[in-house]
């Protein structure tokens, strides 16, 4: 007679993905101090324009936690706060992560500890403690989370529909990181907005105004950073090819990031604009659904 193993089949029931619930993932990526020095398609804009990302998002995701947890105590509604506890889950991880990869970028020999202060200066100094008592002068950080947030989304977005990750140009490690990234920050995407939206009966207004600035300070600082980095790289860099280098990274990542987020990023100034009108959920499901760590 056979023997009957009985076997004991585990079966692991998924929830259905919930895109409101904002799962914060532990997760533990390393990077590889293999890959070559301009490890976007051999690309030294855009590798660099990627490293900026890198050294930006720490400090800016600690600017956006801060910003949104000094309204704490004004949410009442218990779903909203349990959004707001994962996106500052989610936040923290990400700049962990990114700066996890600060020592690659060290070892390689780039210094940007002094732009990393000053924009830490200007974020947590000065943009967090603009507030003139007495007047609607007051939660301009949290209009800045909500208004750069609004770009990270759009980046996410831009991520899975437009950036080419093809595994042949681009390091998987880095591939990983930034879909994993951007999957969080469309998860996350209406969280400040709907703390700003809560707390400030003037939400409006100050979004309306603060946006064209933010976008202008982003974009400075961005290229600032990367013009920096080429320049400290430049014994690896052949000025013969810095035009067609410059031209394939303007029609390549830096226009492929930007394909709909020139149409979307006006939906902002809309007065009924909401994050979720976007619906691309989907995209951040799609991308966890076979993750370990989902
Ligand atoms: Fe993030
Ligand atoms: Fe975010």
């Amino acid at each position: 007679m056979a023997t009957t193993t009985q076997k004991k089949v585990k079966e692991t029931v998924k929830k259905d993905y919930d895109p409101s619930e904002i799962k914060v993932r532990r997760v533990n990526f390393q990077f590889s101090d293999k890959n070559k020095r301009f490890y976007y398609k051999d690309n030294p804009f855009s590798t660099h324009f990627i490293n900026v990302l890198h050294i930006l998002f720490p400090t800016g995701e600690r600017f956006f936690v801060n910003s949104v947890l000094k309204h704490q105590k004004e949410i009442k509604d218990e779903k909203l706060k349990k959004q707001v506890r994962n996106f500052c889950g989610q936040e923290g991880i990400h700049s962990s992560m990114h700066e996890r990869f600060w020592n690659i970028l060290k070892a390689k020999g780039y210094n940007f500890e002094g732009y990393e202060n000053h924009i830490d200066k200007l974020l947590h100094k000065v943009v967090a403690k603009i507030e003139v008592e007495g007047t609607k002068i007051n939660n301009i950080d949290l209009v800045a989370t909500a208004c750069l947030e609004h770009f990270t989304a759009l980046f996410g977005h831009a991520i899975f529909e437009h950036v080419d990750t093809n595994p042949k140009y681009v390091p998987e490690d880095m591939a990983e990181l930034f879909k994993w990234h951007a999957s969080e920050e469309i998860e996350h995407k209406n969280v400040a907005y709907d703390v700003m939206q809560l707390v400030d009966e003037d939400e409006y207004a100050k979004r309306i105004a603060f946006m064209p600035l933010a976008t202008v300070i982003l974009y400075f600082y961005l290229t600032v950073g990367t013009l920096m980095l080429m320049y400290q790289d430049r014994k690896y860099i052949k000025v013969s090819r810095l035009p067609k280098q410059f031209y394939q990274f303007a029609t390549g990542l830096f226009s492929e990031l930007h394909r709909d987020l020139v149409s979307e990023y006006f939906s902002f100034f809309k007065k009924d604009f909401h994050p979720s009108n976007l619906n691309d959920y989907h995209l951040a499901e799609e991308f966890f659904k076979d993750k370990a760590y989902a």
